[in-house]
């Protein structure tokens, strides 16, 4: 199937694959989890994550026989391009939420084709809503089309964050979240995505994997939000940024605080 010909039928399997995978997750969550730690007792991976990306990859192999799949458990591929139809998944985003709360975390899976974004999905497990489209479709949750947010200042809406980036004052970061109206802090990027596509927070910023914003940039975008790196730049699709989701004229503000 041409996929770029068929995007609404694209768009109606890949949430399929997403519903499976949450009734996979909801069947786990009551079970006692195997969790190891990554890179530190912060940086967690579980046997869902590794077990949706699996499913994820084996959905995307037999849909796409192009795919080039980058997923953050390494299941995939080694893509050093985004030539071609790329498919960049998050299996389990917010891992700390997950093992700590049974809540906020997400489940994220996009493609892009030749470095352009096609369709992004963010899925709030526990709310049961996928928010997903792209640039040809709209962004849609249930039927429901998503409206673009209203373009505010920093000051007149809340700022979500990381924490780390916080704590240690990038950016002045403080100062910026004392200029908004207040802040807050997730600990998943799929969810602070959403947040700001529905505009109830007016951006986020947070030191992330491709694997983070690759769904939320195609959204964000799509609603005419600013996607980038804090300092303004273009973000790389295959490395970590400090990304900054937000309104254009919150993405100004900012500019103009870290100048
Ligand atoms: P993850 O749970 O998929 O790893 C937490 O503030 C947010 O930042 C989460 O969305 C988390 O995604 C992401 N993140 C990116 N790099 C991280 C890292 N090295 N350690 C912990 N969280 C990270
Ligand atoms: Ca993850």
């Amino acid at each position: 199937m041409n996929i770029i010909e068929n995007l609404w039928q694209t768009d109606h399997i890949i949430r399929g694959w997403l519903k499976e995978v949450r009734e996979d997750i909801l069947s786990e969550l009551h079970d006692p989890l195997a969790v190891a730690e990554k890179t530190s007792r912060k940086d967690l991976v579980t046997n869902v994550d590794k077990a949706n990306e699996k499913k994820i990859i084996k959905a995307i192999r037999s849909f796409d026989s192009q795919a080039k799949i980058l997923g953050e458990e390494g299941q995939g591929d080694q893509v050093t391009s985004m030539q071609g139809h790329v498919w960049i998944i998050d299996p389990l985003d917010g891992t700390l939420n997950f093992v700590k709360q049974r809540d906020n975390f997400a489940v994220m899976i996009a493609l892009y084709i030749d470095g352009k974004g096609i369709l992004g999905y963010i899925m709030d497990v526990m709310r049961n809503r996928i928010y997903g489209g792209g640039p040809s479709l709209g962004v849609f949750t249930q039927d429901n089309e998503l409206t673009k947010p209203t373009n505010l200042h920093l000051r007149d809406g809340l700022l979500g964050v990381s924490g780390p980036m916080l704590i240690h004052d990038k950016y002045h970061l403080q100062a910026i979240d004392e200029a908004s109206s207040g802040v807050r802090i997730i600990g998943s990027a799929g969810i602070e995505f959403i947040q700001v596509l529905k505009g109830k927070q007016n951006g986020y910023i947070s030191h992330l994997m491709p694997w983070d914003f690759a769904a939320g940039k195609i959204l964000a975008e799509t609603l005419n939000l600013s996607v980038t790196k804090v300092d303004g730049t273009p973000v790389d699709m295959l490395s970590s940024n400090d990304v900054l989701v937000s309104t254009k004229d919150t993405q100004k503000d900012i500019l103009n605080m870290i100048r």
